[in-house]
């Protein structure tokens, strides 16, 4: 048995956040990692999804070419995932050479094999551009929902799919102009042609994940319909016949493709460029593919189609976990509104093996999940650190004291015994609950193995046997060592630099089986320091802040007008000049108040200015601003004040709008 997994291709447009992480990568590294520990025969693959609109687009904006987009976020997100411990055999990209050849030879095939029809279709086209506008070229009213911002042909809001040519008031996201309705041509995948393999496949998988297994399903009972897997775009994988020029393959025609390509170069990479067969060629291979629940459709149906077209045996997916949705603090998470946890950003500031913790025990595999800041110091603090660290720090602490650090294997008396039995009854479930994804009731099964130590050290009160029962100490320090082990084994899938820190800390060798959560020698303390450490509440604080000013700076700023608006007409009845101050002085017992006589060309005047606060009365002279002239006259503190200066409030500064030129009397409109 060979197990082949997969994690959804991230696209090279954005960097990685929390929400990715959750879904498609930490589990998926936690169940490779619980694997190998198990001695099995396992590679895990991924690269970037380089291919697709959003990054033409990207491309466009920033006047550079894709291929530039796409090295930026291909190396942020392969640091984002190191930075958070998830190691992959491979991490590839979809726009290299092998990636190119591999996929036209899929679809080369799927052709031969008479799975692919060309045919006109209608499409959005722009004048202004020249140019054909797929997917999200082009954005309008959705025509199922009557969201706005609606793409092409799906609607992010609703989720509906429909014919292009349905979307309500079209506009060129180049240009903005309204595009016209051309002829083209595409191809299709014959879906239909699958549907009775596809039925007899999905019926043995019994044992997948409801939601996938349900929304195959419901997709096969409504009949399945031809899919355009063709684009006109200049970026993406040529169209391998010589009449479909200026045509690319659809991003999500080439994108799984990749999960092989990516695996060729392994082998390459390897020196064994065969070795790449052994998993995809052979049905002894276990193929798991970890998605979020946004991409079902592409893994669970077309692409077993494309498969199951091709001259080659390809192995079929064996499995598709596919996770929910994460949110943070009660909101989708969401690029554009750039509510998101960045992971680069975040593992500034906190352990990412943190992070790994609490995106495992909040997990969203059965339903969405919420990240939440105060939620994830909570459990940071309150297990890890109250939980863990703390049984780790008293049993350390308390062997170190008494006995040098030197933990004895001994004989266990019966109470001791039943507590072992429980933790490795617990135990046995984990590993079996590894295999099933289960990764959040893993988090919780470990935490209370680590509970039943505290209760255990409680209860066998060592600080008070230890003058009267030297053994029965030794016994609770043996069991509380043995305990911490099993702890050590069984989350370092989870956490595995923490857990190798604790196993150094115990004088053990680096966990490389399973097998090593059963300790039956002595263990000799060394370099003992706190496992983990607590997070303040300022840290959550300055992260909330930044998490919602960063919000707020990406949002679309609405123009809110101070006032009713006027007409022209009311504009022109205000007699605005130019004016220097020739003489300023605080009125007394104000502070506000600033007595000014400024030249106005044609005359000088006296008026009294609220900018007392924010001017000294030697800094205002010869200073030119904008006044109004033809207010009425006012008395203020004895003082006929015969117009007024303009001057920007903001946050309780007053700044004189000074114009950059003019001279005294000059007009202004
Ligand atoms: O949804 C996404 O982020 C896609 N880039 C996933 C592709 S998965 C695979 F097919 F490559
Ligand atoms: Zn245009």
């Amino acid at each position: 048995m060979r197990y082949l997994v997969t994690s959804a291709l991230p696209y090279a447009n954005g960097k990685l956040h929390v929400g990715h992480v959750a879904g498609a990568y930490l589990p998926a590294d936690i169940f490779v990692r619980f694997l190998r520990l198990k001695g099995e025969d396992v590679i895990y693959i991924c690269g970037t999804d380089e291919h697709g609109t959003p990054i033409s687009i990207s491309a466009d904006n920033e006047g550079v070419s894709p291929a530039e987009v796409v090295k930026r976020y291909h190396d942020s997100i392969l640091a984002a995932f190191t930075g958070i411990g998830i190691e992959f055999d491979n991490f590839s990209g979809t726009a290299r050479e092998e990636h190119y050849t591999l996929s036209q030879r899929f679809f080369c095939d799927l052709n031969k094999n008479g799975y692919i029809q060309s045919k006109s279709t209608l499409q959005f086209y722009c004048d202004h551009d020249k140019r054909f506008l797929p997917d999200r070229y082009v954005e309008g009213i959705c025509p199922k929902c009557g969201a706005g911002g609606a793409r092409g042909d799906q609607c992010d809001k609703c989720g509906n799919i429909y014919d292009t040519t349905t979307l309500k008031e079209p506009k060129c996201k180049i240009c903005g102009n309204t595009p016209i309705i051309r002829d083209t041509k595409h191809w299709f995948l014959h879906l239909n042609s699958f549907t009775e393999r596809l039925k007899d496949w999905i019926s043995s998988k019994t044992y997948w994940k409801e939601n996938v297994r349900n929304f195959m399903l419901n997709f096969l009972e409504q009949g399945l319909i031809e899919r355009s897997i063709t684009r006109d775009l200049s970026w993406g994988v040529p169209v391998p016949l010589p009449e479909a020029e200026g045509k690319v393959l659809y991003v999500w025609f080439d994108a799984p493709i990749g999960y092989i390509s990516s695996t060729v170069e392994w082998a390459k990479n390897l020196g064994q460029p065969e070795r790449w067969k052994d998993y995809w060629l052979s049905p002894d291979t276990r193929l798991i593919h970890f998605i979020g629940k946004d991409n079902i459709i592409f893994h669970a149906l077309i692409w077993p189609a494309v498969l199951m077209g091709q001259n080659i045996p390809y192995v079929l997916p064996y499995d598709i976990p596919a996770n929910e949705f994460m949110n943070l603090e009660g909101e989708k998470i969401s690029t554009s509104k750039n509510w998101a946890i960045w992971v680069d950003e975040f593992i500034q500031d906190f352990d990412g093996e943190y992070l790994r913790y609490y995106l495992a025990a909040n997990a969203p595999e059965k339903q969405d999940a919420d990240f939440g800041l105060k939620d994830f110091q909570q459990k940071v603090n309150g297990e890890l650190n109250n939980v863990l660290g703390n049984l780790a720090n008293r049993v350390f602490a308390f062997a170190g004291k008494h006995f040098e650090g030197v933990i004895e294997a001994v004989e266990l008396d019966d109470m001791s015994r039943e507590y072992w039995a429980e933790a490795k009854e617990i135990f046995g479930g984990v590993a079996a609950a590894y295999r099933e994804y289960q990764v959040k009731r893993n988090t919780k099964s470990i935490m209370d193995i680590a509970r039943l130590g505290n209760r255990y050290f409680d209860e066998r009160k060592p600080w008070a046997a230890i003058k009267s029962e030297p053994q029965h100490v030794k016994e609770t320090l043996w069991l509380c060592a043995k305990l911490l082990n099993l702890v050590a084994v069984a989350l370092s899938p989870v956490l595995p630099k923490a857990m190798q820190r604790l196993r150094q800390m115990m004088g053990l060798p680096e966990i490389t089986r399973w097998e090593d959560a059963n300790l039956a020698e002595a263990v000799h303390l060394q370099n003992v320091s706190a496992l983990f450490c607590k997070i303040e509440d300022v840290q959550i604080e300055k992260q909330l802040a930044k998490l919602h000013s960063a919000a707020a700076a990406a949002a679309p700023k609405e123009y809110e007008p101070v006032k009713d608006s006027i007409t022209y007409e009311d504009f022109s009845k205000l007699d605005l000049r130019i004016a220097r101050i020739l003489e300023a002085a605080p009125v007394p017992k104000t502070d506000k108040l600033m007595h000014l006589k400024v030249d106005l060309g044609f005359e000088t005047r006296e008026l009294v200015a609220g900018i007392a606060e924010s001017y000294k009365a030697e800094d205002l002279v010869g200073k030119v601003v904008t006044m109004l002239v033809n207010l009425q006259p006012r008395k203020i503190r004895g003082i006929v004040s015969n117009g007024m200066i303009l001057a920007a409030h903001s946050e309780g500064k007053i700044s004189l709008v000074q114009p950059e030129g003019g001279e005294p009397g000059s007009t202004i409109q």
